[in-house]
């Protein structure tokens, strides 16, 4: 009773935290890693116990997902049943199932987290993602999903961390940390490679082994290190294999090579053979359930869960096959506690109004200004606004197993109307004199991305039109975009006297909009992804079969009909501002761009040493200066550049930064500090990463493209 009692306590304690004030810098903040409260060695131990008590039909039903969204429960052997839930940006309630939550609180999408690149923040908004999970009894969160943002034509950008593997990798670890913090389990999704949405089901990826190093696995490991308990993989063929059914995807890429231990499922039917599913490394099958998807009328029931027996009957696989799976799923419940304590505390739904304050301090922080002629923002004289567009009325959000409904939504119109009273009109479709007579014209335009089709990154051509015509017929114009991903803006960037990119702000990220337009809150947000000026300079551009459109019809995503659509990954690890650098193409706004009230200014750069050796660190130190008249925050970024290497490296890439606070006037040092991973590429050969001796150059910048100080330093 007493061993119960203190197992009982260290669960408590490892899951009890104290809530830390909101903070729009990051200076002195380092993530703590999650360790589960029971280890592997011993939750193992305690796993085969219960597996040795139980039947092979148990245990096949243990390796095969429950009811859709569940792991099955065992009462005779103590085992609970799990409920795992979508996804990255809060609570996808299932009204469907029963004891489903009333409320979850809809945040901005994780591309705007990304914008903020504020470490802590993610930590908080994941913590808060994570106490919303044990309010509504979910044990498992089926996120952080991380793809990398290869095409702005996916139409799950919205969803993951953008284009860079640093930047992404940093978020992540927090994510992990922060959601696991509360006792909850969080996936990582989707491995790998899955980055567009376009047949994802018969698309087959042909990717080499030092891009997935350097440019597609950083996320999922940073994920890993921070100690996240599951992973799921992806619809997609990776070099010829589904993914959920591939060992080398599993067991060799995620378990060997990245140390992954614990859970590992599949996504909701993505497996087609039961043979190699089950000795490919994954361990759990979802949703194990045939009804209601039509993908099986043609392939049959191929579930593990169904054909298991036969499959032992006849030689194809062995009992010890399908213990190893259920073994890794009772080693993770265990790990994390999941048999000793619940998973539903209710006690979580009175931080719900502090979760819509970290939402809306996400909101304040993810919108970049992307444009402010004349400084034409923030308004801060009373002046007469024509409000109009697509997204005033109703909340723009992304859509599929990510959407999250919230509740009390504040809408642009409501958001708009509480800050700026009657100068606000809204508009719905303006006449010329209406549009000439307004001093300030606010256009809401944008895209509603989701899971399961790709869209163009064109705006419809009617949209477009509209933006073209307001824009030319009153130059005051200040354009909103909210969207998930990159749009084309080259036809109208011109003419708009400023834009917003805003993404899906959540239930009340309309209120931080307000306040950037009025200047109550200072933009800083910057880009976490490059926007091209079309779409053909994107590295990405060739992914669709000849002649196909983007436009999928309803059930194409559970098509299995379609030939397979091999997209080599051919652009390697020229990804985002690495294949704009490099080919020396223009895009329209550069990775880690983001306009300000105010100026700031880089002086003083220092480095501990101008030579060092492999294994040692390099301490950077500069100045940052808010040279102008208000609050604002800063995004210093640190980019390195190898000047000379004996394979291709991308003109630089971000190694390092940091987001400051600085009041007027106000100066402050940062310190970055670069290991010997930060000047290495993934060499093929030696099939590990390596820094080759030589100079590389430090880069200061403010974006990608805008390097404020630079020094050059030497590997020994
Ligand atoms: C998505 C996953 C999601 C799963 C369960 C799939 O369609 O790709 O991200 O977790 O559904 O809802």
């Amino acid at each position: 009773m007493k061993n119960l009692l203190t197992i009982l306590l260290v669960f408590v304690m490892a899951f009890t935290f104290n809530s830390t004030a909101q903070n729009n810098s990051n200076e002195e903040y380092q993530y703590k890693p999650f360790i589960p409260p029971l280890g592997y060695e011993e939750a193992g131990k305690r796993a085969e116990n219960v597996l040795s008590g139980m039947t092979l039909e148990e245990k096949i039903n243990l390796i095969g997902g429950h009811n859709f969204f569940f792991i099955k429960g065992f009462e005779n052997h103590k085992i609970p049943q799990l409920y795992l839930s979508d996804a990255t940006q809060g609570i996808h309630i299932r009204s469907s199932l029963s004891n489903s939550m009333e409320k979850s609180v809809a945040f901005p999408c994780p591309i705007a987290l990304t914008a903020t690149w504020n470490v802590r923040l993610t930590n908080e908004y994941a913590r808060s993602i994570g106490e919303e999970c044990r309010a509504g009894d979910i044990a498992v969160l089926l996120g952080p999903g991380m793809n990398i943002y290869r095409v702005s034509q996916n139409g799950r950008n919205f969803e993951y961390f953008g284009e860079d593997p640093f930047l992404a990798a940093r978020m992540i670890e927090n994510y992990v940390a922060g959601v696991q913090s509360t006792g909850t389990i969080a996936t990582l999704k989707h491995f790998v490679c899955n980055n567009n949405e376009f047949r994802r089901r018969t698309t087959n990826v042909i990717v080499d082994e030092r891009t997935l190093n350097e440019i597609y696995l950083p996320a999922f490991k940073a994920g890993i290190d921070a100690g996240a308990m599951s992973v799921m993989t992806s619809y997609n063929q990776v070099n010829g294999e589904w993914a959920g059914q591939s060992q080398y995807v599993i067991s060799n890429l995620l378990r060997k090579q990245l140390g992954f231990k614990w859970l590992v499922m599949s996504d909701w039917w993505s497996t087609w053979d039961p043979v190699k599913t089950i000795k490919s490394g994954l361990d759990l099958e979802m949703p194990g359930i045939i009804s209601g998807s039509p993908v099986f009328k043609k392939t049959g029931d191929i579930f593990v869960k169904t054909n298991a027996i036969q499959l032992i009957k006849d030689g194809s696989v062995d009992e010890e096959d399908i213990n190893r799976m259920a073994l890794n799923i009772l080693r993770t419940e265990i790990a994390m506690g999941l048999f000793e304590r619940q998973v539903k505390d209710e006690g979580y739904l009175k931080n719900f109004e502090e979760h819509e304050k970290v939402a809306l301090q996400t909101a304040r922080e993810s919108i970049v200004l992307l444009k402010n002629h004349n400084n034409i923002l923030p308004i801060k004289e009373k002046k007469k606004m024509l409000l109009t567009g697509e997204f005033v009325e109703k909340l723009p959000a992304g859509g599929g197993s990510a959407s999250v409904e919230g509740y009390d939504i504040i809408t642009m119109l409501a958001a708009l109307k509480n800050e700026f009273g009657d100068n606000i009109e809204y508009v719905e479709d303006p006449c010329d004199e209406q549009l000439q007579s307004a001093e300030i014209v606010l256009l809401s335009t944008g895209t509603l991305d989701t899971e399961g089709s790709d869209r163009p990154f064109d705006l419809p051509e009617s949209v477009e039109k509209k933006i073209i015509e307001i824009t030319a017929k009153n130059p005051n114009t200040v354009v909103i975009v909210n969207s998930g991903s990159g749009i084309n803006m080259t036809g109208w960037i011109d003419k708009a006297a400023a834009v917003l990119y805003a993404w899906y702000p959540g239930q009340n990220g309309n209120i931080a909009l307000a306040e950037v337009l009025s200047g109550t809150t200072n933009p800083s947000g910057k880009l976490p992804m490059t926007i091209e000026k079309k779409f053909e300079d994107s590295p990405g551009y060739g992914y669709l079969p000849e002649g196909e459109s983007i436009v999928a019809k309803s059930g194409d995503d559970m098509n299995m009909d379609f030939p397979i659509n091999t997209i080599e990954y051919k652009e390697g690890i020229l990804v985002g501002y690495r294949w704009y650098d490099t080919k020396g193409i223009e895009p329209l706004f550069h990775f880690g761009y983001g306009l300000s009230y105010t100026t700031f200014s880089y002086s003083d750069l220092k480095v501990s040493s101008n030579e060092f050796r492999k294994g040692e660190k390099v301490s950077i130190e500069f100045t940052l200066t808010n040279a102008g008249k208000v609050e604002g925050a800063e995004i210093a970024q640190v980019y390195v550049r190898d000047v000379q290497s004996s394979v291709l490296r991308p003109i630089k890439e971000l190694k390092g930064f940091k987001k400051v606070s600085l009041n007027p006037g106000e100066s402050k040092t940062v310190k970055i500090e670069l290991n010997e991973k930060d000047f290495s590429f993934w060499d093929e050969n030696k099939k590990d990463w390596n820094a080759e001796p030589g100079e590389f150059e430090i880069l200061i910048g403010s974006s990608s493209n805008d390097i404020r100080l630079k020094t050059t330093i030497k590997l020994l």
